[in-house]
């Protein structure tokens, strides 16, 4: 099985969502004053090959676009556009890829914004279908995240049961999600943790519960990505159980990881 690159790892505490991509203190957009360079729109199409699907077996593309196709208008200068075939676990698979490139994009100075509010019908790309967007733009340093732990983030003891584990329990709670919904609960059992889709029956944010528990799937693989980078990053080796999602009960098994210290 392969690893996700151990160089992301920092990136987990500089990355956040730009939701506009404005100078909040001058009200500046930051397009008028910074741009994406052309070499760094081909390294991140080229990235994008060598990250590390969680299924490899499920073809997907990203395609990096003009903002008109979509309806997103948050003052970006380039929208990533990814793409999959139709099979189980499909929204997962692009969470987990689609994350790696979110890290990728904040070490570049690229603010990043997954988007999945998109209007528009989006055509299909080479064969595969359009699953999500992360809108991006260029953007200063100091614009990034500064102390991650005052993110607003559900208590400890809704997400983790069981003893906490150092240097991964208090940090994957900062995987982002849609609305931020958290939909994860991860159960330890000595060298076991167990990871859970968790459907919440209360309605959060914006969007429909049902177009919700949609974007739930690309927050689990989200969460994988998170919690495999901090587990690599404490040294803890594991072996990795994957379980089909296509349930919808309140706790739904994805993914069991066997420690081995
Ligand atoms: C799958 C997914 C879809 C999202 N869709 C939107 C969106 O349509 N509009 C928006 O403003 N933010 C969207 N977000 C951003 C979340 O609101 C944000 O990640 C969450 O509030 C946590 O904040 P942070 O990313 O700054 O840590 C989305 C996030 C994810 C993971």
């Amino acid at each position: 099985m392969n690893r996700i690159s151990d160089e992301f790892y920092p990136m987990i505490f500089k990355r956040k969502s730009f939701h506009v991509f404005k100078d909040p203190a001058t009200r500046k957009a930051y397009r008028d004053e910074y741009g994406i360079f052309e070499d760094e729109l081909k390294e991140i199409q080229k990235s994008y090959d060598s990250l590390v699907p969680l299924y490899p077996g499920i073809r997907t593309a990203m395609r990096i676009a003009e903002n008109e196709e979509t309806s997103c208008e948050r003052g970006q200068e380039k929208v990533l556009l990814f793409y999959s075939e139709e099979k189980p676990n499909a929204l997962a698979n692009i969470g987990y890829l689609a994350e790696q490139l979110d890290l990728k994009l904040a070490s570049l100075n690229i603010g990043a914004l997954w988007f999945g509010l998109n209007k528009k019908k989006m055509p299909d790309h080479d064969g595969l279908k359009y699953v999500i967007m992360i809108a991006i733009g260029k953007v200063p340093e100091k614009a990034f995240r500064k102390d991650m732990f005052k993110a607003k983030r559900k208590e400890m003891n809704e997400i983790w049961e069981g003893p906490l584990l150092e240097g991964v329990s208090e940090i994957i709670r900062f995987a982002p999600s849609a609305c931020n919904s958290q939909p994860w609960k991860v159960i330890r059992k000595g060298n076991r943790l167990d990871v859970y889709r968790y459907r919440s029956d209360k309605k959060i944010g914006v969007m429909p519960q049902d177009g919700l528990v949609v974007y739930n799937h690309i927050d689990i693989g989200i969460f994988l990505c998170f919690l495999e980078l901090c587990l690599a990053h404490q040294g803890i080796s594991f072996h990795r159980t994957l379980f089909d999602d296509d349930r919808d009960e309140t706790m739904n098994l994805v993914a069991g990881y066997q420690l081995n210290g």
